[in-house]
């Protein structure tokens, strides 16, 4: 099968495209043919060797699949050949997705919602089972709260926007003043364009010096330390981002706060939940740009580069 390679830790160019055997699923896995997966900031983080102890080279990286089971591992029984799945591959454990075919456990495995094509359902595993996790398991958001997520237009911000308001919050959300009329598109109540205003004001401004009951981090920065800032009582931090800096989370204390740190962990009860809600018509991923296996190190480059044009996610199209 075709493969994106990473044989060294660098820039987009130290991927390259070759044949490596097809792999076979073992007892309890699944063999999928993948039409479809994504590009994460995780996967350029691997590329460049953030993380080097994990990531064993050469490997091949990517952390969506959307496609169709070729064959199953002995003693499988959830899925038959020929079933549509979806699913996040187990990070930082066995190859990626960035390949004509991958295996996985059938546990992690997933039904891919029939309204969904391939390129949208592999726009949403990682990103949406992030938020899930975040808003859901951990947060616990309530209707009638209301959220502050940052980097709204971004590939998990999107989602997440359109989480918030399933349940039935008040989202606040940092984007650019480029980004406003799609945010508002995704259910968004308040925009706050992050080059111009201070989201703290905003917020304490629009909701009459109370805070927000829940932030959430996908950007990084001092976000841990100035969340207590916009902070109702009570309220709950929830960080995806790779903290680098020490941080002093003091003012947290006023405020009874309580920090969440997520490393998005796979299953299939989270996709399956995710599928409710695309079901309803209560969600659904934003393709923002396509691209071949074989242009992976071009859309590397894209969604590096800050001024990207980007709104929602770039999906790779891996079979037609
Ligand atoms: N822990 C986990 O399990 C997990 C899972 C998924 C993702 N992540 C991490 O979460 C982060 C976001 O991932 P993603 O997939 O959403 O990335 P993405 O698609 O690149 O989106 C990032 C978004 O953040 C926005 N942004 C950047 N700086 C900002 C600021 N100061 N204020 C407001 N918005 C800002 C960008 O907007 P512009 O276009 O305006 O620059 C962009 O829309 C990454 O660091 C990723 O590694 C962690």
């Amino acid at each position: 099968m075709k493969a994106l390679l990473l044989k060294s830790f660098g820039g987009p160019e130290s991927f390259e495209l070759s044949e490596v055997p097809t792999p076979v699923p073992q007892a309890g896995q699944v063999l999928v043919r993948v039409h479809a997966t994504s590009i994460n900031p995780l996967d350029f983080q691997v590329r460049r060797g953030d993380y080097p102890d994990l990531v064993q080279l050469p490997t091949i990286t990517g952390h969506d699949v959307s496609g169709v089971v070729e064959a199953v591992g002995p003693g499988g029984t959830s899925f038959a050949p020929g079933d549509e799945v979806w699913y996040t591959p187990q990070i930082f454990d066995g190859p990626g997705s960035y390949a004509e075919y991958h295996v996985a456990h059938e546990s992690i495995v997933a039904r891919k919602p029939a309204s969904l094509s391939h390129l949208e359902a592999a726009s949403l595993t990682l990103v949406g089972g992030t938020a899930w996790e975040a808003l859901v398991v951990r947060a616990a958001l309530r209707v009638g709260e209301s959220i502050l997520i940052h980097g709204g237009a971004g590939g998990v911000g999107h989602v997440a926007i359109q989480m918030a308001k399933a349940i039935g919050a008040r989202v606040f959300t940092t984007v650019r003043e480029a980004n406003f009329e799609f945010a508002k598109s995704l259910g968004a109540d308040v925009m706050i364009d992050y080059e111009k205003e201070d989201y703290v004001d905003v917020i304490m401004r629009e909701t009459a010096g109370r805070g927000v009951d829940v932030v959430f981090d996908t950007i990084g920065g001092n976000t841990l330390s100035r969340s207590p800032d916009a902070l109702a009582q009570l309220g709950r931090v929830v960080s995806i981002v790779d903290i680098a800096q020490p941080q002093n989370v003091v003012q947290a204390w006023g405020k009874n706060a309580s920090y969440h740190f997520v490393f998005t962990r796979q299953n299939r009860g989270k996709l399956d939940e995710l599928s409710a809600l695309i079901e309803r018509g209560q969600l659904r991923p934003h393709v923002g740009a396509v691209y071949s296996l074989a242009d992976i190190p071009l859309a590397h480059a894209r969604l590096e580069s800050r001024d990207n044009g980007l709104q929602g996610k770039i999906a790779i199209s891996v079979a037609p």
